[in-house]
Formats: C-alpha cells, structure tokens, sequence
C-alpha cells in the first residue's frame, strides 16, 4: 500500500452520539495520515478502493444498531476480503475506559461472519434532555458524555499500525 490507506467508517446512530464518535475516529485516522470516508451505515456505500473498514454502532438493551448490522449483512462479500473492525458505543459509565469490555454476544457473532480483525467498545454519550421511553428517564441519572478522544486516538493509532506495518 503506497497511498494513504483509504479508510471507510460507517456509522448507525440513533441520537447522534455514534456520530459523533465516528468523526471523532475519522479525525484520528486522518491525523494518523489516513484517507478517511465516513458514511451514515443507512446510505448506499462503495467500496471499491476502500483498505480497511471501521462500523460503528451503539448498543440499546445490549443489541448493537439495526442500521450497522444491515451495513454488515449488505456488504458481507466486500467485508470478508477487507480488514474490518467493528465498534460500540457504549456504557454510561467509566467501565469502558477500566477495562477492555468483550462484546456482546451478538457484535461478537457479526464480527465472526465477515473475519473482522477485532471489535472494541467505546463509552457512550446520553443528553440531559433526551427525548423518547426509556431514554427520557434514564437520562435523569445517567446522562453524561463516557466519549474517550485520548483511547479513542490509541485505539485508531493499533488499527492504522495494523494497515501499515513497519
Ligand atoms: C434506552 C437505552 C438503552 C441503552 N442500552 C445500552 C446497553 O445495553 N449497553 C450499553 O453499553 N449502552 C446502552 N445504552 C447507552 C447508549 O448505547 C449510549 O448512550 C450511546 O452512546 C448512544 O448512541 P447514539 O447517541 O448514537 O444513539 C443505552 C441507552 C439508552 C438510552
């Protein structure tokens, strides 16, 4: 690979916290040096050129984002002859940054389905005023932003390590 690595990161996020932990891992590759692509996982994608993947998705009552498991179904044939990870976001709470959290059960199924390199969870961002049930309510003692630029940055500099090995 003689270009910068062209890095596709698709996202499927309901309340915009998976969003902006996307472009916040899209900024990382590119200051790694990366051409980076984000895309909302619900758009049509190419993939032609693309070197590596990033999905990202947030988890709801312990089930990873419809429209990140769609991505991954509807590009299966692409995703296994690329290096993929896939990522979730994620506790409201400081666990994700104490420790390395397994996936769930079924992001650790969709990740075996196209060989991904690896998945890794992010915490997760709540606003005070979200709206929706149970969201709402929750956001009345677990709002807050778990959103780790620092091992956010760690975590892109193993994935671009990987794509360009010394
Ligand atoms: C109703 C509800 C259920 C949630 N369930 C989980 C869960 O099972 N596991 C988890 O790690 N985070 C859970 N979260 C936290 C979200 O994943 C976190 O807020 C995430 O960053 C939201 O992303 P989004 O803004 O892109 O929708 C939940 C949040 C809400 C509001």
């Amino acid at each position: 690979m003689t270009d910068a690595p062209r890095v596709l990161v698709a996202y499927g996020s309901k309340r915009g916290g998976t969003e902006g932990l996307a472009e916040m891992i899209g900024e990382a590759l590119t200051a790694a040096g990366c051409d980076a692509v984000l895309v909302p996982a619900a758009e049509p994608a190419d993939l032609t050129g693309v070197d590596a993947v990033i999905v990202a998705g947030s988890l709801y009552a312990n089930r990873w984002n419809r429209q990140a498991r769609r991505f991954v179904r509807r590009h299966a044939e692409a995703l296994r002859e690329l290096p993929v990870w896939l990522v979730c976001s994620g506790p409201l709470d400081d666990s994700a940054a104490q420790h390395d959290l397994p996936p769930t059960a079924q992001v650790a199924d969709i990740a075996d389905s196209v060989h991904a390199q690896g998945t890794k969870t992010f915490g997760g961002r709540l606003l005070p005023d979200a709206t929706g049930f149970p969201a709402h309510a929750m956001a009345k003692t677990r709002a807050g932003d778990w959103r780790d630029h620092v091992a956010i940055t760690a975590w892109v500099g193993d994935v671009v390590a990987h794509l360009q090995p010394a």
